[in-house]
């Protein structure tokens, strides 16, 4: 007897059959978003053991490949706090720098500022925090000595034109103070976005928020910054993570910060799992008909490459679904 090759489900249905479905009983969706993969950062950055720097190279290339218009590389940040992050300029020696790609880095201070740059980074982003006591921890310093340390990077970067990025943790919750009010996220996201941020990431670190938290956070930081200069970067420990993205994009986000394979974590959040699955979030944007650029095949072969480096499974639901059939 024959015997039938299965093809993966959404091959199947047809990406193109499932742009077919209407969208208008969901509301409406911005025509395009651009994804921020953060997995070589955020989703390699809470691995205990060290990863070989050539197969960071490799795993960026890859989702280069892919088509993602931002990937998010490595952090200058102190190698006594995150060792796994100490190969950042080797790192961004090797990788190869597509045309139209940002390959951004963290960077925590003006020490992690200059050695960015002296790699040949082109985008930062700085991180704060909606909670004082995050804040002490992930980077020993209160909200408001942060502001000032990236209000020095953001003056140099002006300087050197360069574009920086800011980040917002514990939107919706925080290991250390538990709820955090809407109106002290929208306070933070705008002090940022006043020295100069041009895009403020709202990050959900804990993965603790419900769709209901994010709108209203949403709602209150949006009195404060345009839209259009938003993102959200959520991590999934409570399986909400798409969830509380789709409400976002109704809300009119265009910029979604997402994890190949669904890695990631936090150092100084434990507990928390990994970021929104990239390939979740493509599939879910191509069946919405919103434009992504992004390669699915490519992307689940990225997903792929990294799990098995890692011996570990992959968190996305359409990786695990593709590879049963
Ligand atoms: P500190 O100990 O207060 O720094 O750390 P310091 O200024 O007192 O300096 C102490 C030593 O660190 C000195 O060296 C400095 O030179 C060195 P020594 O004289 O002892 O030999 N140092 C550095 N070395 C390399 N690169 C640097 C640097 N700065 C100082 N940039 C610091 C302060 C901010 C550096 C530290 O707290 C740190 O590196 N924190 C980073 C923590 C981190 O990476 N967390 C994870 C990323 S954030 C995240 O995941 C959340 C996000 O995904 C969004 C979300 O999910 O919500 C973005
Ligand atoms: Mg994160």
């Amino acid at each position: 007897m024959a015997t039938v090759k299965k093809a993966p489900l959404w091959r199947l249905v047809g990406l193109a059959s499932l742009r077919a479905v209407s969208t208008s009983s969901v509301g409406t969706f911005p025509k395009q978003v651009k994804i921020v993969e953060v997995g070589p950062r955020d989703g390699l950055q809470n691995e205990k053991n060290i990863i070989p720097t050539p197969m960071k190279i490799k795993l960026i290339d890859m989702l280069s490949e892919a088509g993602l218009p931002v990937i998010e590389a490595t952090s200058f940040v102190s190698p006594k706090w995150v060792p796994q992050m100490a190969d950042h300029a080797e790192v961004m020696k090797g990788i190869q720098k597509f045309p139209g790609i940002s390959y951004p880095v963290l960077t925590p201070n003006f020490k992690g500022f200059q050695a960015a740059v002296a790699a040949g980074a082109k985008e930062v982003a700085v991180f704060g925090a909606a909670s004082e006591l995050f804040s002490k921890k992930n980077i020993n310093c209160s909200i408001d000595e942060s502001v000032q340390r990236f209000d020095e990077i953001l003056k140099a970067a002006r300087a050197a034109s360069i574009p920086v990025r800011g980040y917002v943790s514990c939107v919706l919750g925080c290991p250390y103070e538990g709820k955090i009010s809407p109106a002290k996220v929208a306070e933070v996201a705008k002090k940022m976005y006043s020295v100069g941020c041009y895009e403020i990431s709202l990050g959900d670190t804990i993965g603790v928020g419900t769709p209901g938290i994010m709108k209203d956070m949403l709602s209150a930081v949006m009195h404060e910054v345009p839209v259009a200069a938003l993102a959200v970067h959520c991590h999934d420990t409570y399986g909400q993570a798409l969830a509380n993205t789709l409400m976002a994009l109704q809300m009119g986000v265009s910029v979604v910060d997402s994890s190949v394979a669904g890695l990631g974590g936090c150092p100084y959040a434990h507990g928390a799992s990994g970021n929104l699955a990239t390939e979740d979030l493509v599939y879910m944007l191509a069946g919405l008909g919103v434009h992504t650029g992004v390669n699915l095949q490519k992307l689940l072969e990225a997903g792929a490459f990294i799990c098995q480096a890692l011996n570990r499974r992959t968190s996305s639901k359409v990786a695990q679904a593709t590879c049963k059939l």
